[in-house]
């Protein structure tokens, strides 16, 4: 059968990792038939991708876009509605932070981090959810942070916006529950991304990689649709970095 994914952010770090493993899971089971959307607004990133996950044996295409884009967002979800006829899974994993010292936020980073992490998220999942209540099936997951939970110094509007999007997966949750739609809350540590920037020798080697997050991610969306993984809480072996 084939799976419908959505994968916001594919285009580097862990969600580039997700859409990598949903294909390599379909050469190890070819029964699992992945349609991978691969999300993002840098077409560049997302076209050589696309061509992995297609040698990989699975179906992808890209779309560029802004996630806080909302009617961006509904002609995405809608022509995928038309020619699909369902979404299966939709992986939120698009996210954007400024880490400083809470006196050097500027509105301009505390409103980039708030029409992505919020209200990108909070749409994207209304518009694709309003589908899986229909079908009675489907898979959200939400890439948080331990920082949906745990504030750290340098983190204060990211952590708000992380906190916000905990939230959202509590409160979708008691709907999902009464119509067979599994949620996830995936909260990783530090992961060495591009959203670091340069890296020293020293983080480079406590930090987890992407892969460390992606394989279970597509291990609990491979369980029977009777059984759902609520959290997945990854850290690094030694603890928080930056605390
Ligand atoms: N790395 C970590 O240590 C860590 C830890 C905990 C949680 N997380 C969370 O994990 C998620 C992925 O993080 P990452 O480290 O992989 O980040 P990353 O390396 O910066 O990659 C983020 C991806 O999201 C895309 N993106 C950003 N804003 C977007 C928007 N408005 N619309 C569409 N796509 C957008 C980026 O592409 P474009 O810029 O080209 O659009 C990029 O492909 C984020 O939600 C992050 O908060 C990361």
């Amino acid at each position: 059968m084939q799976h419908v994914i959505i994968i916001t952010g594919a285009g580097k770090g862990i969600g580039r990792a997700i859409a990598l493993d949903f294909a390599n899971a379909h050469q190890r089971n070819p029964q699992f038939r992945p349609v991978l959307i691969l999300v993002s607004r840098t077409a560049a990133d997302l076209e050589p991708l696309a061509v992995l996950c297609r040698s990989a044996g699975a179906e992808a295409e890209t779309a560029v876009l802004d996630i806080a884009d909302i009617a961006a967002q509904e002609r995405l979800v809608e022509s995928l509605i038309e020619r699909y006829g369902r979404i299966d899974c939709l992986v939120n994993n698009a996210g954007v932070g400024s880490f400083k010292p809470i006196g050097d936020i500027t509105e301009k980073d505390y409103d980039l981090m708030a029409a992505v992490n919020m209200k990108g998220t909070f749409f994207l999942t209304q518009k694709v959810f309003r589908h899986m209540q229909h079908q009675r099936a489907g898979h959200l997951f939400f890439i948080t942070s331990v920082a949906a939970e745990k504030a750290f110094p340098s983190s204060s509007v990211y952590s708000m916006t992380k906190f916000a999007q905990k939230g959202l997966v509590e409160g979708i949750r008691l709907h999902a529950r009464t119509c067979g739609v599994r949620v996830t809350n995936v909260m990783p540590g530090a992961v060495l991304t591009p959203m670091w920037g340069e890296v020293d020798d020293a983080m480079r080697k406590v930090m987890m990689l992407p892969e460390d997050i992606s394989r279970p991610l597509v291990d609990a969306y491979l369980l029977p649709a009777r059984t759902v993984v609520e959290e997945l809480v990854f850290r690094p072996v030694g603890g928080d970095i930056n605390e």
